[in-house]
């Protein structure tokens, strides 16, 4: 029986095994203590749940708002997003696109990316991939790592990102809520980013329990078959 159990035990490791996406203990940079020590620091933890509809939504919602102005998020489309979050094409129409995009549309920048390396210093990625790049508990921190910082061009600075081209997009949204709410906020932004990055996550999990359910099922007449074969010789 043990090695029928074994012969499970790769494919449950393989479906457990957290992926790139989730790597623990992402740092977010490093402080010097008085004696001159450098230690690093981890990241929040991004409050990830890719089967809340709800927080997805209103993720989309502000990332349409406040990011595609200047960054785009060129390997996901308007249509499949529609689908994926159950919100309709009308609304997605009206509410998160531009007038001259299309429902099939890939989510481009409005603002031409040679034009913004010019203001900015620094051109801004597609954000697409951003979070399996540096991880949603890093993007999730990031956001919330703005401070005054008289001496940058934006009058802002980022813990995490120091001297960064970006401006502080978000500090409307941050007057606006209040803390624990913007917190929440900028939680399901990184909920959505996420989902961009792999959208097909929750359905390859579904997917994969099926298999192991099936694999399981299929070890009890495997089971019985080897010792109705081996009865005799043994
Ligand atoms: C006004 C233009 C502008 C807007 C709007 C904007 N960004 Fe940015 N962003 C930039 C620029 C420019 C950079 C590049 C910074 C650098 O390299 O110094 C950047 C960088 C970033 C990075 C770091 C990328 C990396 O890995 O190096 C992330 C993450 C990011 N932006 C997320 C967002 C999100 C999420 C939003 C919406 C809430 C947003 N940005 C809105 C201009 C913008």
């Amino acid at each position: 029986m043990k090695k029928y159990l074994l012969s499970l035990a790769l494919p449950c490791a393989l479906f457990f095994t957290p992926g790139v996406s989730h790597a623990a203990e992402v740092e977010c940079g490093s402080k010097t203590d008085a004696k001159g020590v450098v230690h690093a620091y981890e990241c929040s933890e991004a409050p990830i749940d890719l089967s809340n509809k709800a927080s997805l939504q209103n993720g989309a919602r502000i990332f349409m708002s406040y990011c595609i102005g200047c960054h785009s998020a060129k390997y996901v489309r308007y249509e499949r997003i529609s689908t994926d979050l159950g919100i309709p094409p009308e609304l997605m129409q009206k509410y998160m696109m531009f007038t001259s995009d299309k429902i099939g549309d890939q989510v481009n920048a409005k603002i031409d990316a040679k034009m913004q390396k010019k203001w900015f210093g620094n051109a801004p990625p597609d954000l697409s991939l951003e979070t399996r790049l540096r991880s949603p508990d890093w993007v999730y921190t990031y956001l919330l790592s703005f401070y005054e910082d008289p001496k940058r061009p934006w009058g802002v600075n980022n813990t995490v990102f120091k001297d960064v081209a970006m401006p502080h997009v978000l500090y409307s949204m941050q007057q606006e809520l209040g803390d624990d709410d913007f917190k929440a906020g900028v939680g399901d932004l990184v909920n959505f980013m996420s989902y961009m990055g792999e959208p097909i996550q929750q359905d390859r999990k579904f997917y994969g329990s099926l298999v192991l359910a099936f694999l399981a099922l299929l070890l009890i007449p495997v089971y019985l078959l080897n010792k109705e074969f081996w009865k005799d010789v043994k």
